[in-house]
């Protein structure tokens, strides 16, 4: 459902000349299961979720979104993809409600097909209680719920969260989690990004340490405690991320 392959990202910036913010990264996320693209600040994820989702073009390689590659078909895979990025922005004078239906008539739904999904959303993600309420006058926390509630409007078999849950408290954080969960209990393909070791543990089927540009491990978090002879996902990123690449 998500195929990279070797997907790199050269910026070309006048002070720093040639930067390589993503190089040769392949992996792949299946339906039902959640990815989780584990790296410091700097390190490539938002630059890797970027090219998954359209908005950048490799410079080299691939990859193949819903069945649909990205570069050769980006309008296809817009539509089987919702994107959350760090970015994401609300249009203030709408309140929460007609911000997500705003979204969802954009994607060519249908009223009642809208109607059923908004209360779905609104149930899961606890957004009942504000949304009436104008999105410039919401808490970062009921933003960041109305914006997943409006990348996810049109209900994607694929979904790209960045830092989903960054700045958020921890009873938030929890309705994402546990909204991220169910995503991944409907058949969902899930790839999201984080410095956060714990949301790692807790939430990734697969976790894929990325470090300057390349992704430098990938498993199960078994399967890399196991490699790595460490219980403690912190010790297996801080081993991972200083072993010369
Ligand atoms: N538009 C751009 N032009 C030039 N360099 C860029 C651009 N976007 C990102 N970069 C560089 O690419 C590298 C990777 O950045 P990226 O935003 O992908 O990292 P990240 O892993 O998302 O980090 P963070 O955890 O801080 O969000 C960094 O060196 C960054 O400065
Ligand atoms: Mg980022």
């Amino acid at each position: 459902m998500i195929e990279a392959h070797g997907l790199t990202k050269v910026f070309r910036d006048r002070k720093r000349g040639e930067i390589r913010a993503v190089d040769r990264v392949s992996f792949r996320a299946q339906p039902g299961q959640i990815y989780g693209l584990l790296g410091a600040n700097g390190a490539g994820k938002t630059t890797t979720l970027r090219m998954l989702a359209t908005i950048l073009q490799p410079t080299e390689g691939t990859a193949r979104v819903a069945g649909y590659d990205v570069v050769e078909e980006p309008e296809q895979v817009r539509q089987h993809v919702g994107f959350l990025s760090t970015a994401t922005a609300l249009y203030g004078r709408l309140t929460a409600e007609e911000m997500v239906a705003y979204f969802g008539r954009l994607h060519g739904m249908e009223e009642a097909t809208l109607r059923a999904r908004i209360e779905e959303l609104f149930a899961t993600l606890e957004i009942h209680p504000f949304r009436d309420r104008r999105c410039d006058k919401l808490s970062t926390g009921m933003k960041q719920k109305v914006s997943i509630a409006r990348t996810l409007v049109h209900d994607p078999p694929v979904m790209i969260f960045d830092e989903p849950t960054v700045g958020l408290d921890v009873m938030t954080a929890r309705t994402i989690v546990g909204f991220i969960r169910d995503c991944r209990a409907r058949g969902k393909t899930v790839i999201f990004s984080t410095h956060v070791m714990s949301e790692a543990e807790k939430l990734c089927d697969i976790i894929g340490i990325i470090h300057n540009g390349t992704l430098r491990a990938e498993g199960t978090l078994a399967e890399l405690q196991q490699r790595y002879k460490e219980t403690d996902l912190e010790e297996i990123f801080l081993r991972v991320v200083e072993q010369p690449a």
